[in-house]
This record gives structure tokens, C-alpha cells and sequence, in this order.
């Protein structure tokens, strides 16, 4: 029976688009059973985002950009920046909880004993310190833009040891040596880049620091969101194959973000696929490949390049500003060329067997052509 180390369950993320909030018929979004309803202009972006994360396992999340995948997977782990916040769900680690917090348990616990207010102004919840820890020690993360993720001002090889610093009682010669150890892994020359400056990298270097940054810990979760974007294919394959042995290396479990499903085909054991803020299907990368089940996994599948195929089929129509999802439809029923009625009437639920899970109306009626399919 495989053992998840990270588990997300009925995540929720707001982002604060007032435009967005006009548009809406409720005032504020309720914040859990008995929670604060949130101030004016914040929108329900991410709903009902499950999945889990199995030890030394790699879970991909795809989707088109904008689809709601950095909101759900960086909400999960508590790093959203300003303008969004994860407003209900419960997140684990290797079985403790870390979400809701013990702090946000304590302000709702108050929260229920005092007379409710009409609308309450929400306050972010800081990570507790169980949190702050476990993402000290156990998770090593990724983000997009890796030249940004770096303090400008100070090199990168103290900025790579400062986590070690702050969660364990390594002397300074020992996180020295961890340091250099990890950028030698993901070979960076430890002599001239221990003491670069982030401006001073190229984007892959500056991508592969990142790399050294989050191993140095000795995460058993990996969370790698779009790595590659902004790289050169040459660049790019070199750091995608420095990922996948560093996982394969040190056995641990990754979470890999990205809009391009092509990359995970030989990295993923399983694939989870976001549409309009939701998760539409999720299962092992071979079922997702040759028998997908959603009509927008299908859609990907048919978008990438192969030998072979003649033109390149993109999906119709263009991705959905996410807040203007109606909540009363499929987000893809505008550009599904399977939609009926049915489908313009409410959200499709989502039906799991086994690992799969699928969220369309017509799933069980439809055949959809995999990545061997017709051109
Ligand atoms: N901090 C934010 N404030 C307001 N809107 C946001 C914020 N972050 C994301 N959004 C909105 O949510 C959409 C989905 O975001 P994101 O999760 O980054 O998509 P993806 O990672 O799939 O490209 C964005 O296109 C944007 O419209
Ligand atoms: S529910 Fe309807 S619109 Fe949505 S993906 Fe399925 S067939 Fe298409
Ligand atoms: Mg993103």
C-alpha cells in the first residue's frame, strides 16, 4: 500500500480581483464552516483541489497557463504571494497536519464564541512553526522564475545555506560543505559560483542554483513549479534530465508543475490535469497518455508536437481569465467539442475509480483519442 507524504484535500484559494468581485452576486467569500466572510474584491479562484503525493513518487500537474495550477499547488504548501490566499482545505505532511494551522484553528475557535459580525476582514494565517520546519527540512521548492527567487544582494551559495542555518545545528563548515556538495550535483563549478551573485547566472545556472538550493536540505518532497519555462530546448532538457536524476538519486518525492504535458511523459508516475481552476482528471501518466478521459486531456494530448502528424491541433478558443468562471457550468464548455446541454447546467462532479479521477458529464460516453491516436 503506498504511503503518501503529502496530502491536499478540498483546497480552496481566493485571489483579490475586484473587477472580478463586481461581477459576482455574493459579497465575500465564506471562509469555512463558521469562518470570516473575505473582504470585498476576493474571488474563489481554485476549488476543490485533492490530490496526494506517494514517497518517492512523481506527481506532474499540467495544464494551459492560467489554468489555476501555481494557486493550488503553491497554496498547498503555504507560499502565496500577495493578492491571493488559500481560503479553505486541509493539507498533510507524511500524516501531521499543517493546514489549517493550529493558529488559524485558535482565531476560528474564537471566532465561533463571539457574537458573528456581519463581514469580518480576513487575516492571513501565518505558518506555524511544525509548518515553518517541515518547509525547512523537508521540502525543496522551485519556482518559476529563479533568477527573481534569489536576494539580489547576497551570494548564492550563503543565500543556499541559509535554510540549513535556520532549521539544524550544523556548524557553519558543515553547511559549507553541503553547499558546495549540492552545487557540485547539479554541476555548477563550486569554485566560481559559490560566490556569484544571482545577476551574475544565466538562467539556467541560475536554475540549476535553485536546484542545488532545494536539495541541500535533503528534501523528501520536491516541488518544482514550470522549471523550464524561459530556458532554451538545449538548456531545458539538461536541466529537466538534472531533475529527474537528483529524484531517481535520492528517492524523493516531486510535485512538477508545468503547461507543457510533453515534458512529463517519461518523468511522471502520475499526472494531474487543471482546467479553470479545478482538477478535471488525475491518474497514472500511461492511462492519462494512451486512454484520457476528459475531453481537455485529450486537447493537450492532440497539441503535442510527434513525428508524424501532419499539422499541430490546438485546443479551440482561449484559456478563461480564471475568476470569470461561472460557477454554474464546465469551465471548458466553451471550447469542448463534446459539450451538450447537460453541461451548461452545473459543475461535473468528480468521479474517482481506482487512482483515476475524471470531471465531465460525459465521461463514461465518450472515447477519446490518446497520444497513439488518430492525427
Ligand atoms: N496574486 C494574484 N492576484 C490576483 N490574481 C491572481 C494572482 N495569482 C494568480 N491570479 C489569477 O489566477 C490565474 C491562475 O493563476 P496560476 O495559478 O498562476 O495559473 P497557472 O500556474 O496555471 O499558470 C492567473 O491567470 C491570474 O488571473
Ligand atoms: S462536462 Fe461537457 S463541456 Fe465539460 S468537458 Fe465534459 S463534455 Fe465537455
Ligand atoms: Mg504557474
Amino acid at each position: 500500500m503506498p504511503r503518501p507524504i503529502f496530502e491536499v484535500e478540498g483546497l480552496g484559494v481566493a485571489v483579490n480581483d475586484v473587477e472580478a468581485a463586481r461581477g459576482r452576486p455574493e459579497e465575500g467569500i465564506m471562509i469555512e464552516p463558521h469562518g470570516p466572510a473575505l473582504a470585498f474584491g476576493w474571488v474563489e479562484a481554485v476549488h476543490d483541489v485533492t490530490f496526494s503525493v506517494n514517497r518517492g513518487e512523481v506527481l506532474a500537474v499540467v495544464g494551459e497557463s492560467g489554468s489555476g495550477k501555481t494557486l493550488g499547488v503553491m497554496g498547498s504548501l503555504g507560499l502565496l504571494g500577495a493578492g491571493a490566499k488559500v481560503v479553505r482545505g486541509t493539507v498533510w505532511f507524511d500524516g501531521t497536519r499543517i493546514r489549517p494551522t493550529r493558529f488559524a484553528e485558535i482565531k476560528a475557535e474564537k471566532r465561533r464564541r463571539r457574537k458573528p459580525r456581519k463581514r469580518e476582514r480576513f487575516m492571513e494565517e501565518s505558518l506555524d512553526d511544525d509548518w515553518r520546519h517541515i518547509m525547512g527540512t523537508e521540502v525543496g521548492v522551485m519556482f518559476q522564475n529563479a533568477i527573481g527567487g534569489w536576494n539580489p544582494v547576497e551570494i548564492i551559495g550563503q543565500q543556499a545555506g541559509e535554510v540549513l542555518d535556520e532549521h539544524t545545528d550544523l556548524s557553519i563548515a558543515e553547511i559549507e560543505s553541503r553547499v558546495i556538495d549540492a552545487l557540485g550535483e547539479v554541476r555548477l563549478p563550486q569554485a566560481s559560483k559559490f560566490v556569484s551573485y544571482p545577476s551574475e547566472l544565466s538562467r539556467g545556472q541560475a536554475q540549476r542554483a535553485m536546484l542545488a538550493a532545494a536539495l541541500v536540505k535533503g528534501p523528501r518532497l520536491l516541488v518544482a513549479d514550470e522549471p523550464l519555462t524561459g530556458l532554451d530546448a538545449g538548456v531545458a532538457m539538461a536541466i529537466l534530465s538534472l531533475i529527474r536524476d537528483m529524484q531517481a538519486k535520492r528517492g524523493m518525492a516531486m510535485i512538477f508543475v508545468t503547461h507543457d504535458l510533453a515534458q512529463v511523459a517519461a518523468l511522471a508516475d502520475r499526472i494531474v490535469v487543471m482546467y479553470g481552476g479545478r482538477i478535471v482528471e488525475m491518474g497514472p501518466t500511461a492511462e492519462v497518455f494512451h486512454q484520457p478521459q476528459h475531453p481537455y486531456t485529450e486537447g493537450l494530448l492532440q497539441s503535442i508536437p510527434r513525428p508524424g502528424l501532419r499539422r499541430l491541433q490546438p485546443i479551440d478558443g482561449d484559456v478563461p481569465k480564471i475568476t470569470d468562471v461561472p460557477a454554474t457550468e464546465c469551465a471548458l464548455r466553451p471550447r469542448c467539442r463534446y459539450a451538450e446541454p447537460v453541461c451548461a447546467t452545473d459543475v461535473p462532479a468528480t468521479v474517482t475509480a481506482g487512482g483515476s479521477a475524471v470531471a465531465c458529464f460525459r465521461a463514461d460516453s465518450l472515447t477519446l483519442k490518446g497520444i497513439g491516436g488518430a492525427e
